[in-house]
């Protein structure tokens, strides 16, 4: 998958909690397995965790299950975003469950923390959104303690994925060129090199599973709720209807040729880096 949101459009993509919860929840029943969430948290050693920092936080889909497992342990969990609404989402939630999560609003590229502040950084679906993810990455090793973990999650970006397919082809049957993908800054492809630069160790792991649409009806949903629709239905030359009912045809169109129903591949991954470099 590609990067979705460029620096100029990333408030279309993050202004409203809502839609990120939306879009989330799309990926929430895999084919198999268990969901990618509890396999990221599977692979960290929460044993000695005092201090966890989720940069770039969202609705909370890593640090609320990260302060579960830490619950009735010493530690504390800052949850940052550079959109409010996402922080209140949290923190909402937080007070509910009774989790002791702090929010601050905050950009990766210059954190308002001191140095060696946290045993565990989170950069979970964030670092191809920064205009300067050099920058972005040696903050948080900075903040990383030396015996600590950043662990940092992406896409593949060389698989096929049905919703932006659908998006591309709804697009051109209306008579618009879908914008071309810019490669994305963060994949699990070029990760480790950008993530060397600020950790002595980088290792990937990579997850596989598969995304169902019974039907077409389905995958326009999914569809509606990305980035990619809501910054095209923004556009004055666009009428929304008509690019909803051309998804509708397509994804018939799709969802027929396969019998029935549809299944897309899912593979993302989680970079784990420790000796952060000073
Ligand atoms: C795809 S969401 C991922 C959220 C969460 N980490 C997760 O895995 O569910 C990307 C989030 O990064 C935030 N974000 C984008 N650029 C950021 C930056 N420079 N600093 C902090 N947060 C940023 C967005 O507001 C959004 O909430």
């Amino acid at each position: 998958m590609h990067s979705e949101a460029t620096p100029e459009n990333l408030r279309t993509y993050y202004e409203d909690p809502a839609l990120l919860r939306d879009r989330q929840r799309t990926y929430a029943v895999p084919l198999s397995g268990k969901g990618f969430v509890e396999w990221v948290l599977d692979h960290i050693e929460l044993g000695a965790v005092r201090d966890v920092l989720d940069a770039g936080a969202g609705v909370g889909r890593f640090a609320l299950p990260v302060a579960h497992r830490l619950a009735g342990t010493p530690a504390r969990v800052v949850a940052t975003d550079l959109f409010g609404g996402m922080l209140e989402t949290i923190a909402e939630a937080a007070a509910e469950q009774g989790l002791p999560v702090e929010t601050q609003v905050a950009d990766i590229q210059a954190l308002p923390f001191g140095a060696d502040g946290f045993d565990l950084v989170l950069a979970n679906h964030v670092l191809y959104h920064l205009p300067d993810i050099d920058r972005g990455v040696r903050e948080l090793a900075r903040v990383t303690r030396p015996s600590g973990t950043l662990v940092a999650t992406t896409n593949a970006d060389d698989i096929p994925v049905a919703v932006i397919d659908l998006h591309r082809a709804a697009l051109e049957r209306i008579g618009f060129a879908a914008e071309p993908e810019e490669p994305s800054t963060f994949s699990l492809r070029n990760g480790e090199r950008v993530l060397r630069r600020a950790y002595h160790d980088v290792r990937l792991h990579t997850f596989r599973d598969h995304q169902v649409f019974p039907d077409a009806a389905a995958l326009v949903s999914a569809y509606r709720t990305t980035g990619r629709f809501r910054a095209a239905s923004r556009r004055t030359e666009i009428d929304e209807t008509g690019l909803v009912e051309a998804a509708e045809q397509v994804a018939a169109e799709s969802v027929d040729r396969q019998g029935g129903g549809l299944i897309s591949p899912i593979v993302m991954g989680a970079f784990l880096c420790t000796g952060p470099r000073r």
